[in-house]
């Protein structure tokens, strides 16, 4: 490839400019004092093209010192719509789900790997998640949940970065940064195949069980 070739994107200099100091190093993220001033400080992101499309930006919800804090995939139409994560159907379910372990979701903390709605509710793309991940993580920072439980195979596989299969993935506590991880089915999938409420209901009792163990310490 000749210098003829080398094609120089500005929006990416920009970019890259913004990430690195006046001496070249790499900026530190900036960290937050509280859910809601990271919130109100990323909340007209344009980062990705979801941003562009999006109605209403959906950072999360519930207890900001939530002991437990439970990660979906990303918001669909009703998420968009009203801003808040898990308010359709899946949403309805989730609560069922939390009441059956005693829980309500002023008790929890609710987020998603993708703050803004992928059209048609398509599964997000690695860049989408990678671009949004930042945000999740200063959440994760911020709350300092005792237990993450990750909602969906979308969800398990970007948090635990990897490809093996959600069914393998269950039943067994794993650590991401630190922290208890699970996983379970996410409540769409209830939905679809109500099969899985047996399992959904297995791994909800070893959620408690972990829980009011974590809370005895
Ligand atoms: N599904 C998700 O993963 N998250 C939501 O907020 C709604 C549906």
């Amino acid at each position: 490839m000749g210098t003829a070739d080398i094609v120089i994107d500005p929006v990416r200099i920009a970019a890259i400019r913004r990430e690195l100091t006046a001496n070249g190093k790499k900026k530190k993220a900036p960290r937050f004092r509280s859910l809601a001033q990271h919130e109100s400080t990323i909340c007209d992101c344009l980062k990705c093209p979801l941003g562009s499309t999006r109605t209403n930006f959906v950072y999360g919800v519930g207890n900001p010192g939530a002991n437990l804090l439970f990660i979906g995939e990303a918001p669909g139409r009703e998420e968009d719509l009203q801003g808040y994560p898990f308010v359709g159907r899946a949403g309805q379910l989730l609560d069922k789900i939390l009441a059956a372990i005693q829980f309500s979701r002023e008790d929890v903390y609710i987020a998603n790997i993708l703050k803004c709605r992928p059209p048609g509710n398509r599964d997000p793309q690695p860049d989408e998640m990678q671009m949004c991940m930042p945000y999740l993580l200063e959440q994760v920072r911020i709350i300092r949940p005792k237990i993450i439980c990750a909602l969906g195979r979308i969800s398990a596989q970007a948090l635990m970065q990897t490809t093996t299969p959600l069914g393998k993935l269950r039943r067994k506590w794993h650590n991401y940064h630190g922290i208890p991880f699970f996983v379970t089915y996410h409540p769409a999938a209830l939905l679809r195949f109500p099969a899985y409420k047996r399992d959904v209901w297995e791994d909800m009792q070893m959620l408690r069980a972990k829980y009011d163990e974590l809370a005895r310490e």
